[in-house]
């Protein structure tokens, strides 16, 4: 049966974990992995998510079955983090294994409720954006979002492309730390897209896998709650992998705002048929740590504290990026990184400036240009930033 399968072309950004990996230079820098790292180079498990593995080790009772929805006290919490008290009245949330598996889940419901719908994603968008859309069978289609000079988001452009679409239309927008670009979306700009989804009809989908990791918890949320506010309906996928540090637990929500709870129960409903069919139920670990901290006062503290250190501590970074680009290059040429939200910027740089890059000063930068700023120590900027002068960056 599987002969006929061909060998897989290597995955880009693992074959360059390895290179990276197998790279016996001392100083040299990866900037390719998606995930956060602190000075010491470390992706950390943090304090609050030990302390609620340990309290889980000592109280567990049972491993049975949870149930389609997963754990339902993790799904009041993340509908909390996410959305206002009064959204929260008229949304639910269900369990998922990550992000990665809302994002699916809600793209199984829009391809069931609504065949036929095109779901625009932004040019660019996170990698996988298109190929879950396309494999739950919807069409996807981009709106432009990155200006090519500044490196900052082309609002009228993407305004324009927002202003023609309707009700058979839904558009995937980042709720804060744009991936791969960083450039986020202004406030001003999160009201135009409410006022257009008012009056057009499309359905708003926010994926918000950083939150936390832009400004602030409350912040990173203002956007979708501005657009949450308007519309009647609004599908939301989000992720505890990068702040709560769970990657691998795989622990994620899909959200469903609708006009009342009954409606968004019923979304609710049909996602866990549609589970049924595939993972049936998600992973309880994670969503167990998520609950218990939430649901704590000192661990909720203790959470936020280090999250909020770990956004410092990127937001550091980016500051001493713009003024060390400024000093080296008496230009403003690099001052988008410090305009960036989150843990990536799009460079632009050129498939030849990666490739010298890596040859000629260990720099690890994945197609394409994205760099995780989290995956720099704060010894490592000047030696970044003269590579990219003398790469011609
Ligand atoms: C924008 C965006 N959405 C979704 C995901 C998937 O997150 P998860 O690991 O929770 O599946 C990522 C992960 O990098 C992401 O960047």
């Amino acid at each position: 049966m599987f002969e006929q399968l061909a060998t897989p072309k290597g995955d880009p950004i693992l074959s360059l974990i390895a290179e990276y990996r197998n790279d016996p230079r001392e100083n040299k820098i990866d900037l390719g992995i998606g995930v956060y790292r602190n000075d010491a180079g470390i992706t950390p498990v943090m304090q609050a998510v030990h302390d609620a593995e340990a309290l889980l080790l000592a109280n567990q009772t049972t491993k049975a079955y949870q149930g389609l929805t997963g754990d339902e006290a993790f799904n009041e919490e993340i509908l909390k983090l996410v959305l206002t008290e009064s959204q929260c009245k008229r949304a639910i949330a269900l369990q998922t294994p990550g992000a990665s598996g809302a994002l699916r889940m809600i793209a199984d419901l829009i391809a069931v409720t609504a065949p036929g719908s095109t779901v625009w994603i932004s040019d660019p968008s996170y990698i996988n954006h298109r190929p879950i859309m396309e494999k739950a069978g919807l069409t996807v289609k981009t709106y432009p979002y990155l200006n090519a000079e500044t490196r900052l988001v082309n609002e009228p452009a993407m305004l324009a492309t927002l202003e023609s679409l309707g009700p058979k239309d839904v558009v995937l927008l980042h709720g804060c730390c744009h991936n791969p670009s960083g450039a986020d979306i202004s406030l001003d700009s999160w009201h135009r897209i409410a006022e257009l989804a008012t009056k057009n009809g499309f359905l708003p989908f926010i994926d918000i896998a950083y939150q936390g990791l832009g400004d602030s918890l409350e912040a990173d949320a203002q956007g979708l709650q501005v657009l949450a506010d308007a519309v009647e309906e609004m599908v939301i996928s989000t992720s505890c992998s990068k702040n709560f540090g769970l990657y691998r637990d795989r622990t994620g929500a899909a959200i469903i705002l609708s006009k009342n709870k009954q409606i968004a129960s019923n979304a609710r409903a049909k996602m866990c048929e549609l589970s049924r069919g595939s993972y049936s139920m998600p992973p309880a670990h994670g969503a167990a740590i998520v609950h218990a901290i939430l649901t704590s006062e000192s661990l909720t503290k203790s959470w936020r504290d280090e999250l909020d250190a770990m956004n410092r501590r990127v937001n550091g970074l980016r500051s001493a990026l713009v003024k060390a680009f400024r000093e080296k290059t008496q230009t403003e040429r690099f001052d988008y990184f410090g305009q960036h939200k989150g843990m990536f910027s799009l460079t632009g740089l050129s498939d030849d400036i990666i490739a010298e890059l890596k040859h000629n000063h260990g720099i690890y930068i994945v197609g394409g240009g994205r760099v995780n700023v989290a995956g720099l120590k704060e010894s490592e900027i000047d030696t970044l930033v003269e590579a990219f002068i003398a790469a011609g960056a």
